[in-house]
């Protein structure tokens, strides 16, 4: 099992303590065996922690890149390592296949501020107004929408509407930065990210004080005063692209912790200074619970036929720009 796990080893050394490695080796031998045996494809979002990211994960990325790789797997089985809202697009975009989620209860703050009624209602008081969702949503939010959005692609998704007015919801912040980004009037929601909504505009200030030049990536989901004080703003994916890019000497990402981890395994000569903000539903998905939902084949993700229908059309909108001109699910 040593042999098998130890050219993962070699690739985390520097980010994950000898001490701690038998402690994850057996399970990632396990799960990498298991899921051949399955069938099965492992995907996982950016905030994974390095031992599930870089050992067995055979997919990564951001929101918008976990959807299309989901949209196009030939597994029989997708395990989620992320969380709900992301097991069920991917069940919205592959109803035939079988979606686990190892862990029922990875949720997100976004996708819980907001319901399918609210958006009902919205659309009664703003009539004829396109619905643009962030994909941190249920299933249900999504289906009374017309559109999806990363934060990847948030205001090319809005400018390709052609509408003068748009609903973004249900991230405050996101809608607030894809405003200052284009002339379309947004009509916002007051959903915040608890982990984003946390980071504060002096913090930045510190760490440009204390590390001298740095380099300040941050996440839209971040509040304004925070986006104002960064040099780049975008996705995971956009900001893991723009350390490739640059390849700063010193740089802070203003996201989710586990990120700057496995970044820092693909740039070891990039130092990261990390803030230690963690996602807990994102952190509810381990090496052991992936396992146990391998063995056990749970948590299957289930979606009631009509709203799939209807969220898959809000998805594709996303996906296929082409789809965008029969925009509208109200
Ligand atoms: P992206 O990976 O799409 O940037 O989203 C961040 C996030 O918070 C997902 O939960
Ligand atoms: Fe939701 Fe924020 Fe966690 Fe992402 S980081 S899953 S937006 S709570």
């Amino acid at each position: 099992m040593e042999r098998e796990t130890a050219p993962v080893y070699e690739r985390l050394k520097h980010i994950i303590p000898a001490i701690e490695w038998p402690v994850h080796a057996p399970y990632i031998a396990a799960i990498n065996r298991l899921k051949l045996e399955r069938r099965a494809v492992l995907l996982a979002h950016n905030y994974q922690t390095p031992e599930i990211f870089h050992g067995v994960a055979d997919l990564t990325g951001d929101s918008l890149a976990l959807a299309r790789q989901a949209a196009e797997t030939e597994a029989d089985v997708i395990v989620l390592c992320g969380v709900h809202f992301m097991a069920e697009t991917a069940k919205i975009l592959n109803p035939a296949r079988t979606v686990l989620i190892p862990d029922l209860e990875a949720g997100c703050s976004l996708a819980s501020s907001i319901t399918a009624e609210d958006v009902r209602l919205l659309r009664q008081r703003y009539p004829g107004v396109p619905v643009v969702t962030y994909v941190n949503t249920s299933a249900a939010v999504k289906a009374e929408s017309d559109v999806c959005c990363t934060s990847a692609n948030a205001v090319e998704v809005v400018e390709s509407l052609g509408a003068d007015r748009v609903i973004f919801l249900p991230d405050e912040y996101l809608g607030r930065y894809v405003a200052s980004r284009t002339t379309v009037n947004v009509i916002l929601w007051r959903g915040h990210c608890e982990v984003h909504e946390r980071f504060t505009a002096e913090d930045i200030r510190y760490y440009r004080e204390r590390f001298g030049d740095i380099s300040v990536l941050a996440h839209p989901e971040c509040p304004p005063d925070v986006l104002a004080e960064a040099d780049f703003v975008g996705s995971t994916a956009g900001m893991i692209r723009h350390v490739g890019l640059n390849r700063p000497k010193r740089v802070v990402m203003i996201t989710e912790c586990s990120m700057s981890d496995n970044v820092a395994v693909e740039f070891p000569e990039t130092e990261f200074v990390r803030p230690c903000n963690l996602c807990p539903h994102m952190k509810r998905i381990t090496l052991p619970a992936i396992l146990r939902s391998l063995q056990t084949m749970q948590h299957v993700v289930e979606l009631d036929a009509g709203i799939a229908e209807r969220a898959r059309m809000a998805v594709e909108r996303m996906l296929n720009p082409a789809a965008r001109g029969n925009r509208t699910n109200a």
